[in-house]
């Protein structure tokens, strides 16, 4: 008997996000590795004032976080949905001093969480690809307009996605992985063109969305925020092979709450 394949949901991500193994992969991250070199660059060129306050989601075992913090940013606040990730962010962040508010919630619905809904952060970052991992693009869109919904206008939000034509390798699979979608016999876990839903040694599963440009052009329009800059991580800096181990390659996008 044929067993019915339940689509990928928010759920799933955040039950994978909570597996050992992933708990695992991010928790070694956030200790040694700390923030890539393309990163430090563009916080750096984006957020360059230490007192801003600042707005971090996914921010998983706090990789990103507890780095700005060490930085010398000061009014730092950061959430995930994945509970095993976020207790690891509070440990890592007691172990290392670093002053954050760390809280659990869902981007697609932040906006009214307490700990968050009388601030307007001059601020926020969605790092590595976590935007990219929520299902639907209506709900990624719901995520960016909450977000927009705690920034000043002005304010600076930086994410980075993966992108779907970035070599001709991947534009000939993307074009097999169409010609499935057009016949009906694309993965039936998949939710939408560009969805991945793949499994690695030693992190576990993983879902993402792989967009290409002119999507998250739209997206940005559509949701309160303008585009300011877009790069592909190896023009902004060569990467350690540590950093290349934790991340493949993939486009920084820096957007203006407007
Ligand atoms: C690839 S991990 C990156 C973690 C961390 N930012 C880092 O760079 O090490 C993506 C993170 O986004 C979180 N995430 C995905 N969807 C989310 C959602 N809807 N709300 C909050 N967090 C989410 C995941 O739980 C995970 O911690």
């Amino acid at each position: 008997m044929s067993q019915s394949v339940r689509p990928v949901r928010g759920t799933t991500v955040r039950d994978d996000f909570n597996d050992l193994r992933a708990v695992v992969h991010y928790t070694k991250a956030a200790h040694g590795l700390g923030l890539w070199e393309s990163e430090r660059r563009l916080i750096e060129r984006f957020f360059p004032d230490r007192q801003a306050h600042l707005l971090e989601a996914g921010c998983g075992a706090g990789r990103v976080s507890v780095a700005l913090a060490e930085a010398g940013y000061t009014h730092l606040h950061a959430f995930d949905f994945a509970e095993e990730l976020l207790a690891q962010a509070q440990s890592l962040a007691h172990e290392r001093e670093a002053n954050v508010t760390l809280f659990h919630a869902d981007a697609t619905r932040v906006a009214s969480h307490p700990a968050v809904a009388n601030q307007r952060f001059d601020g926020a970052l969605f790092m590595f690809n976590g935007l990219m991992q929520i299902p639907l693009r209506r709900n990624r869109r719901r995520a960016l307009r909450q977000l927009a919904a705690l920034c000043r206008p002005g304010a600076p939000l930086m994410f980075t996605t993966h992108d779907r034509e970035d070599s001709a390798e991947e534009r000939v699979l993307w074009r097999l992985e169409a010609a499935r979608w057009a016949k009906g016999k694309q993965d039936p876990i998949l939710r939408e063109f560009g969805d991945r839903y793949y499994e690695e040694d030693g992190v576990g599963r993983t879902f993402m969305h792989l967009p290409v440009r002119e999507e998250i052009l739209a997206d940005l329009k559509a949701t309160g925020w303008t585009h300011t800059y877009d790069e592909m991580r190896r023009r902004i800096s060569p990467e350690s092979r540590k950093v290349r181990d934790f991340s493949d390659e993939c486009r920084f996008w820096v957007a203006s709450r407007a």
